[in-house]
């Protein structure tokens, strides 16, 4: 995969899962890792592990069974946004294999969410969590985002175990200030009443949760923890990718937003500040340079309560949800923790 541009590579992988259907119960006795330690409950939600895959892999919810038997606790597809866009001029993913970093400036390349809608009409529920990262359109100017993120809720609520509202892409122009609390708490507390709104008018037994994801860049992580707690959302997902190009070469392109192992201390910092702010009573969802069942747990002592992976998946291959819960489960032992959650914070 390595010998292809790491977009025609990226597409190839996707057309693997989608034609992995025959496969998928053998990939699942590979890679299902069931131990009770493992599981955590969010809410109503459950997680038979803490390992989930983030967003940007699964733009349009082409793969999520085959992603599925490959191990992961939880998907989360996306990001999405109302209207399909082409995103920015490839070439517009980087590898830096000596750093086991990427740099990626997609810019929401995705068919839209009709198009996310459709394909999720009548298909069978997946046995795990699955959580819709929402974004808005390029052309949507900040003053009217709150409209593009509503209609997202609104057209994937049937089948969205959660949503992550996402106002920390480095490569939609001007998105993170939707992070400042002018536009955040608005934000925020229109996607709260339109969650619980349309669990009442649909009679729903299950209620989305809605998390909010951040950027490692800015240091807003205690105005987001304050606002989050105050609009009365239920997590937060930290960190997107960052600007910063710390660690690579100067070759390194400009524009864009690096992730993987140069990304897990700023993230796991992130997470701990978060932890303590919020005196743990926000769950965290950590993403950052996961590459290994210790740099999970490490996430997880810091406060968070699951972990995602990207880059590390691309490095390590199709077996890493595995790997890590594998670990995990020594791990907890070793520590005498009875469960995933009893470690959270517990650094
Ligand atoms: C190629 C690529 C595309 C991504 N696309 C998205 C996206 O559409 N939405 C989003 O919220 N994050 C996106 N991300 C960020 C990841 O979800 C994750 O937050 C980040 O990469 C840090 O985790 P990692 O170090 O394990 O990759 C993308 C990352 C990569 C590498």
């Amino acid at each position: 995969m390595f010998l292809l541009p790491p977009e025609t590579a990226h597409n190839l992988a996707v057309m693997a899962l989608k034609c992995s259907k025959p496969l998928q119960p053998l990939l699942r006795r590979q890679c299902l890792v069931r131990d009770e330690r493992l599981h955590v409950k969010l809410g109503a939600l459950s997680f038979p592990n803490p390992v989930g895959l983030a967003a940007g892999f699964d733009k349009n919810v082409e793969v999520l069974e085959g992603l599925q038997s490959l191990g992961f606790g939880f998907l989360e597809a996306g990001t999405l946004t109302p209207k399909s866009q082409p995103g920015n001029m490839k070439p517009r993913i980087f590898r830096f294999p000596e750093q086991e970093a990427l740099v990626n400036r997609m810019g929401f390349n995705n068919q839209g969410i009709h198009a996310a809608a459709k394909k999720m009409n009548g298909r069978m529920k997946i046995p795990v969590p699955v959580g819709f990262n929402i974004g808005k359109c390029r052309g949507t100017p900040l003053e009217k985002a709150v409209g593009d993120y509503r209609n997202c809720v609104d057209v994937l609520f049937d089948w969205a175990d959660f949503f992550v509202v996402n106002i920390s892409s480095p490569n939609t122009p001007g998105l993170r200030h939707l992070q400042g609390p002018v536009y955040l708490e608005p934000l925020l507390q229109a996607l709260r009443e339109k969650v619980d709104a349309l669990t009442l008018s649909k009679k729903c037994l299950h209620k989305p949760l809605l998390f909010v994801k951040i950027s490692p860049d800015e240091h807003l992580d205690e105005v987001v923890s304050e606002i989050a707690i105050k609009t009365r959302i239920d997590g937060i997902v930290a960190v997107n990718t960052t600007r910063s190009r710390d660690g690579l070469p100067d070759t390194a392109p400009e524009e864009g937003g690096m992730s993987g192992r140069l990304l897990k201390t700023r993230s796991t910092e992130t997470i701990r500040r978060l932890y303590q702010s919020t005196k743990g009573q926000l769950p965290i969802i950590g993403a950052g340079g996961v590459f290994s069942a210790e740099d999970a747990y490490e996430k997880i002592l810091a406060g968070a309560s699951l972990v995602e992976v990207y880059t590390g998946f691309i490095y390590k291959g199709y077996t890493l949800a595995r790997d890590i819960n594998r670990g995990l489960v020594k791990l907890l032992k070793r520590d005498g923790f009875q469960s995933v959650q009893e470690a959270v914070g517990k650094e």
